[in-house]
């Protein structure tokens, strides 16, 4: 039986503290007196739940129908196709990919397909012409099913490569191509919605009050992991539980809330990197994601009263222990700038004892007779030693078990850190400003109707000069 008590996330922040790493930590009194502030925000949250673009709060708790028909979907697409791939970018992939990487085998698309038991999962979040090309060449696309998913349904990369693939499904399968594509789009807005019904395709709707970052629980990630075989009922319950137990106004009985105003106060401290580290392989892509929904979200130039306030804190991604070999050195002796965020895994799903041998190398024989799980853990407990004793600012969410349930609480957990960190800076969490600037002069550049104006910027901004380009 599935213990859902045990399987709770814990955040430990002892060392984000003076008391263990003196005065580049936050004192106790700055913790309580910022008591407020944190209230304020929560209060902001709490109140904006389930409306505007804060629809995600929601969704462990109000899909079962979709759910369902998620599920039934899924079954038919693992019994018919050989391939199940996503056309996607930003939010509409980066879920996928994540939850993918931590609840599936490590090889799960080299597995022999009787192990697999569903189809081999890809996810085309770039429009490089090789990798089109590489995908083609290992595809067949009348054994692959494609999951075109756009919020906005008018993305550029999206979009092209859903030319590409319709052009080559109508070639091969005529009226049948159909049958090959599933939109996941907005129901209000946007052309796929409009070609989805033009053309009749299966059809998932991400909701209008749901940002494309924060929509790995609506149909953007939960079509791709029933596919998988994930279980997304207890991946929506895990993150509805995380949800429920974040109730206090009090950061000191809500864990979100103090990840928030801890990066909030380190943040004032000249701490502008937060470097998310899992230890574990299967927790990779989880880092990617949060740092589309941390950096997207909070690097603002404006705030809710029109002050220029130029937000943020950047998000980095590092692996342990891959990156103590790359990246450590620097974060234990470089600029006091960063909080690093550990992920923790008590207990892997499986484990490699290191063999006996080698006695006369006592430096190598010291590893022998332990799992490799410990020798991944203890090197992050000696890293957190280490940086800890250079009082570097540093937080450690533990996950008993890379699973369902513990990932669905991982994702909740950064959605509300999220919104709760924008609240405390007075920013807009949900809007991309900046994103939309590099969209709009895409199209210029194509010549698209309707951004002559832009074109005309464009070609007004200041030539580059070949004084400031050296040959190599
Ligand atoms: O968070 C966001 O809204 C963005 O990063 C989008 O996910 C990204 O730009 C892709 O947009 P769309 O899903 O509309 O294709």
């Amino acid at each position: 039986m599935f213990d859902k008590q045990e399987n709770r996330i814990r955040f430990d922040y002892n060392n984000m503290t003076q008391d263990y790493i003196g005065d580049k930590g936050l004192s106790e009194k700055e913790l309580r007196d910022a008591k407020p502030l944190a209230a304020n925000a929560y209060t902001k949250v709490k109140d904006g739940a389930g409306k505007g673009w804060m629809g995600w709060t929601d969704l462990p708790f109000n899909q079962k129908e979709i759910v369902a028909d998620v599920l039934e979907t899924a079954k038919g697409i693992r019994r018919k196709f050989k391939n199940f791939v996503v056309l996607g970018i930003g939010g509409s992939a980066l879920g996928p990919i994540a939850v993918f990487q931590a609840l599936c085998h490590l090889h799960y698309n080299e597995l022999p397909a009787r192990k697999r038991k569903g189809p081999k999962f890809y996810v085309e979040d770039n429009v490089d012409p090789e990798r089109m090309l590489a995908l083609l060449d290992i595809i067949d696309v009348k054994e692959t099913m494609f999951n075109v998913v756009t919020k906005s349904g008018a993305t550029s990369e999206t979009m092209s490569q859903y030319l590409v693939i319709t052009e080559l499904l109508k070639k091969e399968l005529g009226e049948d191509y159909k049958n090959h594509v599933i939109a996941t789009t907005s129901q209000s807005k946007g052309n796929l919605i409009k070609l989805a019904k033009q053309e009749g395709f299966k059809t998932y709707y991400i909701p209008d009050s749901v940002g494309g970052r924060f929509s790995e629980l609506c149909p953007v990630g939960l079509l791709p992991a029933a596919v998988l075989g994930i279980d997304i009922k207890m991946m929506l319950k895990g993150a509805g539980d995380l949800y429920k137990r974040a109730n206090s106004a009090d950061p000191f009985k809500n864990a979100p809330l103090m990840a928030a105003l801890l990066q909030y106060l380190a943040m004032d401290k000249g701490c502008n990197i937060s470097v998310m580290m899992p230890y574990a392989d299967s927790l990779k892509y989880m880092a990617d994601w949060y740092c589309q929904l941390w950096g997207e979200s909070l690097g603002k130039a404006v705030s809710l009263d029109g002050e220029l306030v130029y937000a943020g804190q950047t998000p980095v991604k590092a692996l342990g222990v891959t990156d103590q070999h790359s990246q450590i050195q620097l974060y234990t002796e470089g600029p006091f700038d960063k909080v690093i965020t550990f992920i923790a895994v008590d207990n892997f799903r499986g484990e490699y004892i290191i063999p006996q041998g080698l006695p006369e190398y006592p430096d190598v024989n010291f590893l022998c007779n332990n799992d490799m799980g410990l020798l991944l853990n203890n090197e992050r407990r000696a890293t957190e030693y280490a940086l800890t004793k250079a009082q570097r600012m540093n937080r450690t969410i533990y996950v008993p078990q890379v699973n369902a349930y513990t990932i669905g609480q991982l994702l909740m957990f950064f959605m509300l850190e999220t919104a709760y960190c924008g609240a405390l800076l007075n920013i807009d969490t949900f809007n991309q400003p900046g994103v939309e600037e590099g969209k709009k002069a895409t199209f210029a550049l194509f010549d698209r109707k309707g951004f002559e104006e832009k074109k005309a910027e464009l070609n007004s901004a200041k030539a580059k000069s070949d004084r400031f380009i050296i040959k190599g």
